[in-house]
């Protein structure tokens, strides 16, 4: 894995922004894997910045969005989809039918999944994932386990998560369960790049890059990935003793 350390949040959203620009225009039908939570904002909105300054298209650029609570509506508003609408999609000129979700309401969840997996196999793969990470060193919605999950599923939140995303609910309870992207299919991406920003991601930060690679950490199994950049800040990179 490379590392790179940054002055801050606002150079990492511009440096990642541009890269995921760079990607729309230098392929047709790039494949974005996005990510939900404040961590991956500054670099939406560098890309919302250049395309209204005319520097880059999205309309052939297709998105997968990692996971989505399980119990909203689709268009409530503390939904991913809500989130993503908001936060980049209104903003740049993505297709609709090209942003994908899963389903957090399914009664099927085999059938959701295997949708998934098709339709990301279909499109050619994710050519760049875009990951935060959990202060639980979770990454999409995989909590820390006993195995290192496959294809999507649905999945119980931990109590870490839940203290973490609650703040987000400020009229009706958190979810305690979400469909997410499994860590298999998201290793299959062909580049990766995980954002940790501030002093609450420290420890899981160290855990993904000094520990060993365990579920216990999920997001450890990116050591295993042969292109994998974790951009951090200097707060976010405090433990680490390199
Ligand atoms: C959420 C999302 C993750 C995200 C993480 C960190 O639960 N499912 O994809 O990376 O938590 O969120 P934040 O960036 O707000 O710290």
């Amino acid at each position: 894995m490379n590392i790179l350390i940054l002055r801050n949040e606002a150079e990492i959203g511009q440096v990642l922004g541009d890269l995921f620009c760079a990607l729309a225009r230098e392929k047709k039908n790039a494949v974005l894997g996005l990510a939900t939570g404040s961590t991956p904002l500054p670099s939406y909105r560098r890309m919302i910045s250049r395309y209204k300054a005319g520097d880059v298209s999205f309309k052939d650029v297709i998105t997968f969005n990692l996971d989505e609570y399980c119990g909203l509506p689709a268009d409530h508003k503390n939904s991913y989809r809500t989130f993503m609408r908001q936060e980049l999609f209104e903003q740049i000129d993505i297709l609709h039918k090209n942003t994908h979700f899963l389903d957090g309401n399914t009664n099927d969840e085999r059938a959701e999944s295997e949708r998934f997996r098709r339709l990301i196999e279909n499109a050619g793969g994710i050519d760049l994932q875009l990951l935060g990470i959990g202060r639980n060193g979770h990454i999409g919605f995989n909590e820390p386990s006993d195995a290192f999950t496959q294809e999507a599923y649905r999945t119980a939140l931990t109590e870490s998560t839940i203290a973490a995303n609650s703040v987000y609910f400020d009229d009706c309870p958190m979810p305690r369960y979400a469909m997410t992207m499994g860590v298999g299919s998201i290793l299959r991406a062909k580049r990766i790049v995980l954002v940790a920003t501030g002093e609450a991601k420290a420890e899981a930060v160290k855990a993904m890059l000094e520990g060993e690679v365990t579920p216990g950490c999920p997001a450890s199994a990116l050591q295993n990935h042969p292109n994998t950049t974790v951009y951090l800040d200097p707060a976010a990179a405090a433990l680490l003793s390199v």
